[in-house]
């Protein structure tokens, strides 16, 4: 488990960028940190893997500070995947992902070979392995930074914006692959958009930022879209809320019918259901 107490970060030039947070993050689950741009999430991400040091409060991670680790020692059990995917552009996509276990100490033999599985894992054919980065499309590179983060293992993902630069269409492929992945990994995995569609689809519990590093609201989707918690929570959840709660819902029941995660979401008809969250509101 990952958890914040009492929080704060302020950068050198007096910005408070994450004001007194308190977080309990689930193992094993997707938490994730959704808010309009200079929310501080990014902040918040980089003090559990200590690229940015808390002015204030605690860290821990399994119990222990962060403080306390050597930031080496730290990111070896944490795996960090940012927008654009931040592949080497030098490098062809098998030596990208084996980076990471050569950091390990595999021969460049192994090191190739885990590349190759890991490419297979998240859907990468691997007739891939010896082209570049730009070779690529945006959505692939995508896959390659993720392959990347999964290559030490770790328990722990950080992922800043992961889905944010690629189209619409690539991106809910990729969020369904993620889905399906993290079925079978079940990795702690602490998941930064500013798109709250991505949040409800993704998160198992939602952590709402407002401006100034305040958190807004922490919860599940289902209770965030059925009792937000402020204005600024309602306004952020839009006014399609009603809708959005109706896929939620169908979704879930789809899944439950199916037993398993759900194709794309049916019946946005444009109507707000009755007895729906909307209507309870007036
Ligand atoms: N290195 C920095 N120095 C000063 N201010 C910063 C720095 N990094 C971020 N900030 C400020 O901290 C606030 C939160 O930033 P950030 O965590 O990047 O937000 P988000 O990821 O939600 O967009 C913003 O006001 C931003 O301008
Ligand atoms: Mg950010």
């Amino acid at each position: 488990m990952i958890t914040f107490e009492g929080v704060t970060k302020r950068y050198p030039d007096g910005t408070v960028a994450v004001d007194d947070l308190d977080l309990e993050i689930d193992t094993g689950r997707i938490t994730v940190l959704v808010g309009p741009s200079g929310c501080g999430k990014t902040t918040t991400l980089r003090m559990i893997n200590r690229m940015v040091d808390a002015t204030e409060g605690t860290i821990a991670v399994d119990g222990k500070n962060v403080r306390d680790v050597d930031p080496p020692t730290l990111r070896r059990g944490i795996g960090y995947v940012i927008q654009q995917a931040g592949l080497f552009p030098h490098r062809t996509i098998e030596d990208n992902i084996a980076t990471v276990p050569l950091l390990l100490g595999r021969d460049k033999k192994q090191a190739r070979t885990d590349a190759r599985a890991l490419m297979d894992r998240v859907g990468l054919d691997t007739a891939f392995a010896k082209r570049y980065p730009a070779q690529l499309s945006g959505g692939q590179q995508q896959r390659v930074g993720v392959a990347r983060a999964l290559a030490a293992d770790p328990p722990i993902l950080l992922m800043d914006e992961p889905f944010s630069a690629v189209d619409p269409i690539v991106r809910a492929n990729l969020q369904d692959e993620f889905l399906r992945l993290q079925d079978e990994l079940e990795k702690t995995i602490v998941f930064v958009t500013h798109d709250i569609d991505e949040a409800v689809k993704l998160g198992h519990r939602i952590a709402v930022f407002q401006v100034g590093g305040k958190l807004a609201q922490y919860t599940t989707p289902d209770e965030l879209l059925d009792a937000p918690a402020s204005d600024f929570v309602r306004d952020f959840l839009g006014g399609d809320r009603g809708i959005r709660r109706l896929r939620f819902t169908q979704e879930l029941d789809a899944e439950v019918a199916m037993g398993g995660p759900s194709g794309p979401p049916t019946g946005s008809t444009g109507a707000t259901p009755a007895g729906s969250a909307e209507a309870g509101e007036r």
